[in-house]
């Protein structure tokens, strides 16, 4: 079972990049085969019909669909942008699920995947509420979630030197979801075996 670990924002010193890094300790350790993707390695136009009749999908789209048809699972932190989900992941998220041949299934990218969705930001709130929308929005192109979910507030002073968090409750939390993710995976296998 192999899950795919992204960041919603590729800023230098993203949080959430930081907490994305804990849950892919965690699924680690249950076991998982993780693949960690840095969006700034994975630069796309903003999503504009005419440029895709004229120039087709973006080389960067087409190697990162194929990268996420080959894993089953998805780890996404991302923060909230005044309450929704950031530009970049939606965009790139927009871009994998354009067909990229006539007989291609709707959706193809996103077939049979299940998400574990953190945030994290410098207020109190952690982003949550770009959560419930980012939920949504996964929903339509038919990726199923966990209900749990991580987020972390106050994160300018979350983390210790090590990359752990202080709240050792929350390091849990983190790192359970992610070995949530991996055991749900197990169990979808199994039934279709
Ligand atoms: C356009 C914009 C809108 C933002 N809106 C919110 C918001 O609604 N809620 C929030 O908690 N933080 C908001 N922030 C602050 C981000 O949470 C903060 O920049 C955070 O560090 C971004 O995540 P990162 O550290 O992973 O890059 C916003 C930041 C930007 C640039």
């Amino acid at each position: 079972m192999k899950i795919l670990a992204l960041s919603g924002s590729t800023r230098a010193e993203s949080f959430n990049r930081r907490l994305l890094d804990i849950a892919v300790a965690g699924a680690r350790q249950a076991g998982a085969e993780v693949t960690v993707v840095d969006l700034s390695e994975y630069p796309m136009p903003l999503y504009n019909q005419d440029l895709e009749y004229k120039e087709g999908i973006p080389e960067a789209a087409v190697q990162l669909k194929r990268l996420m048809v080959e894993h089953q699972g998805l780890l996404i932190a991302s923060p909230e942008y005044n309450g929704f989900p950031t530009p970049l992941l939606k965009n790139t998220f927009d871009w994998l699920s354009r067909k990229q041949a006539e007989h291609e299934p709707p959706m193809f990218a996103f077939q049979h995947k299940i998400a574990a969705l953190l945030s994290a930001s410098p207020g109190a709130g952690g982003g949550t509420r770009g959560l419930t929308i980012l939920r949504i929005y996964l929903q339509n192109l038919g990726i199923m979630t966990l209900p749990g979910q991580v987020s972390l507030g106050l994160a300018g002073q979350a983390f210790r030197e090590d990359g752990r968090l202080h709240n050792d409750q929350l390091q849990q939390s983190t790192e359970s979801l992610a070995a949530d993710l991996f055991e749900m995976l197990q169990k979808q296998a199994d039934r279709f075996d």
